[in-house]
């Protein structure tokens, strides 16, 4: 089975990096399901999408990733559309607050858990019985280097982010006998609406850490994300790959 015949989800696919990826998945020959919490800005982004003879038309979901029942439903909606699933990519996702631990809110702490890491268990979940029937499987799950160092005043996004990898870690071993590989992609600065999120020096203080010195792009990221989707991705799982600009040594 090639790319061709391929069903992909790509969660926050209104996003920057989300829709960026979708098109590349979409250009490679899947049909893709942009799922979203902007149902609207999903639908957009999908019509949007160049149609393709192989890929048809893609679709956009309204889904709260941090929910169960909409997850279940979304699932519903993709699988009716296109009869079954072969690629999840886990893009979804928010900074939430910035503030040093002793000032942080538990409920935007935890609500930047769930964004960040419920929705990668929900959706993941959801996704293992749909692709072990198809025969193929691909998660690929955006996780940040945030995960790895830890960014001063965002502990909660760098703890749900470090959680990410852990459950990757965790996933991809429990899938390795099966034709699912479970990776993640780390970034440091991608330009995104994202980084909108960020203080200013927070930002500085990220780009200041790349040895590229520039920021990377959706595309960039996109490109990764493609090949972790793939065929030629047979060998990995459970695995943490950098897309950094050089600043990520481990
Ligand atoms: N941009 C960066 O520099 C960077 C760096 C490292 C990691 N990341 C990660 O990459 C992923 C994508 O980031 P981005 O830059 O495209 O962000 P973005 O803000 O452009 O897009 C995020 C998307 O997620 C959607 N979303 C938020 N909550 C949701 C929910 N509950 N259910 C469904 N959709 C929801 C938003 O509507 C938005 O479209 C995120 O997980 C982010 O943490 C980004």
């Amino acid at each position: 089975m090639n790319a061709q015949s391929r069903v992909a989800i790509v969660t926050g696919g209104a996003g920057g990096i989300g829709r960026a990826i979708a098109a590349r998945l979409q250009h490679d020959g899947h049909r893709v399901a942009l799922w979203d919490l902007d149902g609207d800005a999903a639908a957009q982004a999908a019509a949007a999408l160049p149609r393709s003879a192989s890929a048809g038309t893609s679709l956009g979901v309204r889904v709260d990733a941090t929910d169960e029942a909409s997850v279940a439903s979304a699932l519903r909606a993709t699988l009716a559309h296109f009869g079954a699933l072969h690629v999840l990519v886990n893009s979804a996702g928010a900074t939430g607050p910035v503030a040093n631990v002793a000032d942080c809110d538990l409920a935007a702490w935890q609500r930047c858990i769930d964004v960040n890491l419920r929705s990668v268990f929900l959706c993941s979940r959801a996704a293992v019985q749909p692709m072990l029937a198809a025969g193929f499987g691909r998660i690929v799950n955006l996780a940040s280097i945030a995960g790895k160092e830890g960014n001063p005043q965002m502990s909660a996004y760098s703890a749900a982010k470090a959680g990410v990898i852990a459950f990757t870690k965790s996933m991809g071993k429990e899938l390795a006998l099966t034709p699912v590989r479970v990776n993640c992609i780390a970034p440091a600065v991608i330009e995104t609406p994202l980084l909108a999120q960020m203080t200013r020096d927070a930002l500085a203080a990220s780009l200041a850490k790349i040895p590229m010195q520039r920021a990377g792009t959706a595309e960039e990221a996109a490109n990764l994300v493609a090949w972790l989707a793939g065929d030629q991705c047979s060998f990995s799982s459970g695995a943490t790959f950098d897309l950094s600009g050089g600043r990520a040594t481990y």
